[in-house]
């Protein structure tokens, strides 16, 4: 989750954010070896007293400050698309999850699991004990099972929400009337945060998501116990 400082992305928790990271920075330094660039010419511009008096045009130089931001965007362009595909992707799903937008909280369901469905509120921040979150914990939490490639299939009743999870690369719209799919995956065990976010009302801030990310072996026990409740 964000903490303290943090300004850029959250670490990665799936391989699909650690390729976002990488994507990120990549066109990060592209971005500052172009702001330098024009910077430096801007300023030396700025303080130059002389001019040219004969010079109006310079074919070779107006080709090459043509075709090398073209060829820049390409390099852009190719690497977005590649992980915009990488990103539809879904492969073999281990198991498939239900995840419905509500004004304001978010429900789910289990449907390989003889549909095991509960509701997930954040904690009010009045009843909230010393080991939550303020605005980002919920009473009951996505449990998933780690290294595992799961498929989530999002809508929404009312408005349209957003089920966005930072560290793992997940943002995908919750649209009354439509089915959206997305697959991923989690690196590791732990506590992975988000919020809704699309603007979907007055107490759009108050719907974040959990996911518990823990052994698979757990994740079985964890459906027999609820199965049993
Ligand atoms: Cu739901 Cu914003």
């Amino acid at each position: 989750m964000a903490t303290w400082k943090t300004l850029l992305l959250q670490d990665s928790a799936s391989p699909l954010m650690e390729q976002l990271s990488f994507f990120h920075d990549h066109t990060l330094m592209i971005l500052m070896i172009i702001t330098v660039l024009v910077g430096q010419l801007m300023l030396t511009l700025f303080f130059n007293k002389f001019s040219h008096r004969l010079l109006l045009e310079g074919q070779l130089i107006e080709v090459v400050w043509t075709i090398l931001p073209a060829l820049t965007l390409i390099f852009i362009a190719l690497p977005s698309l590649r992980l915009i595909y990488i990103i539809d992707e879904v492969n073999n799903p281990m198991i498939t999850i239900k995840s419905i937008g509500h004004q304001w909280y978010w429900s789910y369901e289990y449907s390989d699991f003889k549909n095991i469905e509960f509701d997930s509120y954040m904690i009010p921040t009045n009843s909230m004990n010393n080991y939550n979150f303020r605005l980002l914990d919920v009473d009951n939490r996505v449990v998933l099972p780690y290294e595992s490639q799961i498929r989530l299939i999002v809508t929404a009743t009312d408005v349209i929400h957003s089920w966005t999870i930072p560290a793992l690369g997940v943002k995908i719209d919750a649209t009354p009337g439509r089915l959206n799919q997305i697959s991923f995956s989690t690196n590791r065990t732990g506590l992975f945060y988000g919020q809704c976010s699309e603007i979907c009302g007055a107490n759009h801030s108050f719907m974040p998501i959990v996911i518990e990310s823990i052994s698979p072996k757990y994740f079985i026990k964890w459906i027999a116990k609820t199965l049993e409740s």
